[in-house]
């Protein structure tokens, strides 16, 4: 199965390269996924093409208008007859974690809305009910980089992306846990060496290493998931 992946922008450019990279090319070429652009400014209906306008009540900024959101959302979907699970670009959304990529990983279709301006007009989230998701607590001029972000931590899920030796299982997050510390050659770098446990060919021993390493850095560095994964371990 293939999942197909729409984006609604007003810069389908900045797409392209994204797209013809990496494992988002790769993953594509195995026929693990498609990309599907579409223009929001194509289905503006005036003569100025315009998509956003003032906001009722004044303000700074421009309005995401309804017409050109909804009649492109709706063509775009009439493209294919798999159900589409709408995603809104926002810093008002909920908070995209591993878990959500998870789940989205799993969905057959995703379309992926990226605004510019001030905002949307709220009736394109009371009309078109989609999920909101922001990526992190900063505002970006646009959602294209967020679509982004969400696409690549999508894609490299589906099995079958990544090649055998990087499978994404054992990673940073999967188990709510940070990364232990990585090493490769060479042995010594400007006199800074590799712990010998590394080195010593115990795989118990370097097994039993990692995971310390990867218990004290969460700890340390993020409170929010050790308290997580301590909740966890003890229920
Ligand atoms: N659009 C602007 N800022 C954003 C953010 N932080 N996350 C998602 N979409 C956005």
């Amino acid at each position: 199965m293939s999942l197909r992946i729409d984006v609604l922008t007003l810069f389908p450019e900045l797409f392209g390269p994204f797209f013809a990279t990496s494992i988002p090319k790769r993953a594509a070429q195995k026929g693990l996924v498609s990309y599907h652009l579409t223009n929001i400014r194509d289905f503006a209906n005036d003569k100025h093409r315009s998509v956003d306008d003032a906001p009722f009540g004044g303000g700074p900024g421009m309005v995401m208008m309804c017409p050109p959101m909804f009649d492109a959302v709706e063509a775009v979907e009439r493209q294919d007859p798999a159900v589409a699970t709408r995603i809104l670009l926002t810093p008002q959304g909920r908070l995209f974690d591993q878990s959500t990529a998870e789940a989205l990983a799993k969905e057959n279709r995703l379309l992926l809305i990226a605004g510019h301006y001030e905002g949307f007009d709220e009736r394109i989230i009371e009309g078109l009910s989609p999920m909101e998701l922001s990526i992190g607590d900063y505002v970006l001029s646009g959602g294209e980089l967020a679509a982004m972000v969400v696409i690549e931590a999508v894609v490299r899920l589906l099995p079958g992306a990544l090649g055998a030796e990087d499978g994404a299982a054992n990673e940073t997050f999967a188990d709510g846990l940070l990364e232990y510390p990585q090493y490769t050659r060479p042995r010594d770098f400007r006199g800074m060496g590799v712990p010998d446990i590394l080195l010593s060919g115990n795989h118990q021993a370097i097994a039993d290493w990692r995971l310390q390493q990867r218990l004290t850095r969460t700890q340390n560095r993020r409170k929010d998931l050790w308290q997580a994964y301590e909740n966890r371990r003890l229920k």
